[in-house]
């Protein structure tokens, strides 16, 4: 990969980076060897300009606004394929033909029950508790429920981990939804489809038959597939740095759960949507674009802006039709929140401030709107998100685990703390 070197005069010496090429993107300076041979950090909080892995599966040029999952463009995979064939291509590197799906998908399906015993599980948290709180622990504790897919060192297990993962995150997901509105658990029903299956476990009752619209069923499949990787993200990264030391799967999950929970992260499409609500009326908007503005005001603008996309997401291109569709299709787009959402784009789409900044609505933005309308509460957005991201935390896992290069992620620090010192007795202070 090294075919060009750059050159660093530090203290009187020269050194020689290997700069090496990627497929798509910029050059990437090779400074492992910079500390044995120089005796020098880097300092790069944040990680802006620094690249802490190999990978195969994502690509984003944030500023063409482009995405793609093994270099398939993600408007085309949201198009024309579906969630569990993302899934495939997004563990094994390409696209199933037909009998490699049937047996993907069934392999899934079989999976989708959670040990009965885990049900008592969830009946100890408090009835009021945030799906999120009761996921990071549920899932966390499937490896006490798995063990015989626990040893990362196993190749079999690996795999059998990562099919339980994607197979049950819905089913829990669901769970936790329904135990927080004090209503049944629904057992997940393996003649339907991944996304219906997971609409049948939120909105259906005993009491009552609940049929699936499966408009709103692809749209679910879409939210899913259009969140299902995002190359180093923060909760990916979380993933392999707990991955690193040798965390069971499941525990690496649940650390990528609790991450994604963040504001700034995930949790930005509850954020947004409740942010929505608190503006309340159109006529309010300009007061909340005010506060955005204000450097002393720590208040942003949810679901806009992103770290790589600088010109726009493409995944909010594609949510932003879909939502299009499911408002036309529920009949309500005359909503208030929705109202103000669109205002709210709109405006801020068209003002220098956020035009200068580069900051556009994203994927969180839209999301939000389509899960609001489906029925779903604000609570169950991250949720959501988590059991689609949870492929790709599993395909950048097990791609670190088969990586050579593999080394325990732990960072050096700019040290500014005091200089040693002696310690002084408490009375002598
Ligand atoms: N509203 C108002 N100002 C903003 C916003 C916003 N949403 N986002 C960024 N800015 C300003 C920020 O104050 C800064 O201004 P200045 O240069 O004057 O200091 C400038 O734009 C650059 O922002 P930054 O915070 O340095 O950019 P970042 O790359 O560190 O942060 C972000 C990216 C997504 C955390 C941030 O835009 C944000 O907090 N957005 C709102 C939360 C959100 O929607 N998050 C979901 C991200 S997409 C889903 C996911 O991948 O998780």
């Amino acid at each position: 990969m090294a075919d060009k070197t750059a050159k660093l005069h530090l203290n009187g010496q020269d050194y020689d980076l290997p700069i090496l090429s990627p497929t798509k993107g910029p050059d990437v300076l090779d400074i492992r060897k910079l500390y044995g041979q120089a005796d020098v950090f880097t300092y790069d909080p944040g990680f802006t300009s620094t690249a802490s892995c190999v990978s195969t599966i994502t690509f984003i040029d944030g500023d063409k606004g482009e995405l793609w999952y093994r270099g398939y463009p993600i408007e085309q995979l949201a198009a024309k394929s579906c969630y569990l064939e993302v899934c495939y291509l997004l563990l094994y590197g390409e696209l199933p033909t037909e009998a490699q799906m049937d047996d993907f998908r069934a392999r899934v399906t079989r999976h989708t029950m959670v040990h009965e015993q885990m049900h008592n599980f969830f009946r100890g948290f408090r009835r009021d508790a945030h799906p999120m709180a009761t996921m990071v622990g549920v899932v966390g504790a499937m490896s006490a429920f798995y063990h015989d897919s626990t040893d990362v060192n196993d190749e079999w297990q690996r795999e059998v981990a990562a099919i339980r993962l994607i197979a049950k995150l819905p089913t829990i997901a669901a769970m936790a939804y329904k135990y927080s509105i004090g209503q049944p658990f629904v057992y997940p029903q393996n003649d339907l489809d991944y996304a219906s299956n997971f609409l049948n476990m939120c909105f259906s009752v005993p009491a009552e038959k609940y049929e699936v619209n499966p408009a709103l069923a692809r749209a679910m499949d879409r939210i899913f597939t259009l969140h299902a990787d995002h190359e180093q993200n923060a909760s990916t990264s979380t993933v392999r740095l707990a991955g690193s030391v040798g965390a069971n799967p499941f525990a690496c999950i649940a650390a990528g759960i609790a991450c994604l929970w963040g504001p700034a992260h995930g949790g930005a499409n509850q954020a947004c949507l409740e942010m929505l609500r608190e503006i309340g009326t159109v006529d309010r908007i300009p007061e909340y674009i005010a506060k955005a503005k204000d450097k002393s005001d720590p208040f942003k603008l949810m679901g806009f802006g992103h770290r790589v996309y600088k010109n726009f997401d493409p995944r909010a291109t594609v949510m932003k039709e879909s939502a299009d569709e499911v408002l036309d299709l529920l009949g309500v787009g005359d909503n208030p929140t929705l109202q103000v959402a669109k205002e709210l784009e709109k405006i801020a789409l068209e003002d220098e401030y956020f035009i200068e900044k580069k900051l556009y609505p994203n994927v969180d933005f839209y999301s939000g709107i389509i899960l609001e309308a489906m029925g779903l509460p604000t609570s169950m957005f991250t949720p959501i998100f988590a059991l689609s991201r949870t492929v790709g935390w599993i395909a950048q896992w097990k791609e670190m685990i088969g990586d050579p290069q593999n080394k325990i992620g732990r960072p050096r620090q700019l040290y500014v703390g005091s200089d040693r010192r002696d310690y002084v007795d408490l009375k002598a202070r």
